[in-house]
């Protein structure tokens, strides 16, 4: 296959390679998005979605939400906005912050996002949504994108109407989750129904959902035709997929990083060390449901993790696993 063009120009930003850490609740924090900017490869990054009313109060230096060091970079924070909420006081907080975007949910079918009418829910309601992105266009010259999922069923009119109604109202870049709003993750995703976004807009379009491996790049890239990629869980289980990709889609090399499985492990706990104590063992749960999965006893790991109490249990337990395990490269 040709090497793809390696950079990737969203208003005035270039994303190089266009490669995207996905926005994920417990996950895409600090310390994950440090760990992949060091294996290299991803060009954008996302923050978990946050509360449109919550942003302004949050102390951006204790805060997991919000803590970020300055190698993170490009940086979109994700809203999640219910009807009637006004945006501006958290985009001037994020303007504050230092954001290079704003990222708008769209997508998300959490229930907890369902009852407040945010997230896909948003979506039923056509002209809420032109209202909001307005808002958002007219209080930030940012950047801004947005995340979606294909809709209640696939109909292509719905879709390609509903995705030119945000290129319209000025959003800059699209995320396409390519599953309905009510498909789980273990189903596949419909790549090709991502190209008939692609190929109806102006604005860039990332492909999102299913890939863990360069060949899901290399597939979901040729059924979707999409102008770069969205990794969310692939790189949990995998931070170093992305520079997997940069290479061998978009020929761009990164120097080998000689980490092994639990170096990266345990360069991870180093970087949640950023956090307070007690913001730092739910996170390292969360993470090591993903990246157990490198190991064919991995659930060992997962669960000798969820049953500790302390981040240095935990620790203990995973070198005494990696001791025993015989799968350590990367
Ligand atoms: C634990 C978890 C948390 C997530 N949180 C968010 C979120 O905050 N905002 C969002 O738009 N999507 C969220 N998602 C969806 C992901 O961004 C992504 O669309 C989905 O996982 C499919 O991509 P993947 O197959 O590469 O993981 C979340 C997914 C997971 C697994």
């Amino acid at each position: 296959m040709a090497i793809m063009d390696a950079s990737l120009s969203i208003a005035g930003l270039t994303l190089s390679p266009p490669l995207a850490l996905a926005p994920m609740v417990g996950l895409s924090h600090s310390a994950l998005r440090t760990l992949t900017l060091e294996l290299g490869g991803v060009g954008l990054l996302f923050t978990e979605m946050l509360s449109v009313t919550r942003l302004p109060q949050e102390n951006a230096i204790v805060s997991p939400f919000l803590f970020r060091s300055p190698e993170e970079h490009p940086l979109f924070y994700q809203l999640f906005v219910s009807p009637g909420q006004d945006v501006v006081p958290a985009v001037e907080r994020l303007h504050q912050l230092g954001a290079q975007g704003i990222d708008l949910n769209l997508g998300c079918p959490a229930p907890n996002l369902r009852k407040q009418g945010a997230g896909c829910a948003l979506t039923n309601d056509h002209e809420q949504v032109r209202h909001i992105v307005a808002m958002l266009r007219c209080a930030t010259r940012l950047p801004l994108s947005a995340k979606i999922r294909l809709g209640t069923s696939l109909n292509e009119e719905n879709l390609v109407d509903f995705c030119q109604m945000l290129e319209g109202e000025g959003v800059d870049l699209l995320s396409v989750h390519g599953r309905l709003h009510g498909e789980k993750f273990c189903r596949r995703p419909h790549w090709d129904w991502i190209g008939k976004v692609k190929s109806a807009l102006k604005i860039p379009v990332l492909a999102n959902g299913g890939i863990f491996s360069v060949e899901d790049a290399r597939k979901c890239l040729a059924l979707s035709g999409a102008d770069g990629l969205m990794i969310g869980r692939g790189a949990a289980c995998r931070p170093w997929l992305f520079a997997e990709i940069a290479r061998d889609i978009y020929g761009v090399a990164y120097a080998p990083s000689h980490m092994n499985l639990p170096d990266i492990y345990f360069r991870f706990v180093q970087l949640l060390e950023r956090f307070r104590p007690e913001r730092r063992l739910g996170r390292l749960k969360q993470f090591t449901h993903y990246y157990g999965q490198n190991f064919t006893f991995g659930h060992h790991l997962a669960s000798a993790v969820q049953t500790s109490s302390s981040v240095e249990q935990a620790c203990d337990r995973a070198r005494k696993f990696f001791y025993r395990s015989e799968e350590l490269q990367v």
